[in-house]
């Protein structure tokens, strides 16, 4: 890790879960912590990039003052916001859980219960935040993606790559203890759109955030060579 080597570099970083109201007290939602979006935007902020960190709702807070914190809660809600800051960022990425459907109508009053009946709550799909900006991605911009595979890992997370138009994907061991949801620890393996692939051992979040970090500055570097 270079010190300062993302100075005057724009990042955005998306991370947590979102939330999707039913009723006003009441959510569909996941258990993602956003250490893994949090440890990668401080990365970022320590090695001189200017960061806009958009998180669903977790319990953490920001350290570097470098980041600026966007706070959403649905999946609407963060396509917004990564969507006024993605024309201007060179590089974005996509770590959120983001909730893959949402109730088609938030009831404005609580939910009863019934004595007979038990409710049903219709789902519409929600947009794919990554699938868009991956869309509209100009030349030299750069989108990595997170993806959490149980089986047929490494050609699921390829072809998400390529679905998503993604320069990037890192993919969650899950067969690993200690890799993903709430734990302080992951083990991922970053495979690139030019068919690079570096699998990475079990360690800190923090660590993490760093070697894929790493992994982005390589990117940079090749654009930057050809
Ligand atoms: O398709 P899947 O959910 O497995 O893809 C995971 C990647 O896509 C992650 O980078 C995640 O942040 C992103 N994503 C998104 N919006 C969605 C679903 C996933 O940005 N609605």
């Amino acid at each position: 890790a270079a010190e300062g080597d993302f100075k005057g570099k724009k990042v955005l970083v998306t991370a947590g879960p979102t939330y999707e109201r039913i009723d006003p007290v009441r959510f569909i939602g996941n258990f993602s912590s956003g250490k893994m979006g949090y440890a990668i935007a401080e990365e970022f902020a320590s090695r001189g990039a200017e960061v806009t960190l958009v998180s669903g709702p977790v319990s953490l807070s920001v350290k570097s003052p470098a980041i600026r914190l966007v706070k959403v809660e649905s999946a609407r809600q963060m396509l917004q916001a990564c969507e006024e800051a993605f024309p201007q960022s060179d590089i974005s990425v996509m770590c959120a859980a983001v909730a893959d459907y949402a109730p088609a109508d938030v009831a404005d009053r609580k939910i009863k219960r019934e004595r007979d009946e038990v409710p049903v709550i219709n789902l519409v799909k929600n947009p794919d935040i990554a699938k868009t900006l991956g869309s509209e991605k100009r030349y030299g911009q750069i989108l990595v993606g997170f993806a959490l595979e149980t089986d047929h890992e490494f050609e699921n997370a390829v072809g998400k790559m390529q679905a998503k138009n993604l320069d990037m994907i890192v993919l969650n061991s899950l067969r690993d203890s200690g890799a993903g949801f709430g734990t302080d620890t992951n083990k991922v393996t970053v495979m690139t759109a030019n068919g690079g692939r570096t699998e990475f051992g079990l360690k800190s979040k923090q660590a993490v955030a760093a070697d894929v970090v790493d992994s982005i500055a390589g990117l940079l570097q090749k654009q930057t060579v050809s």
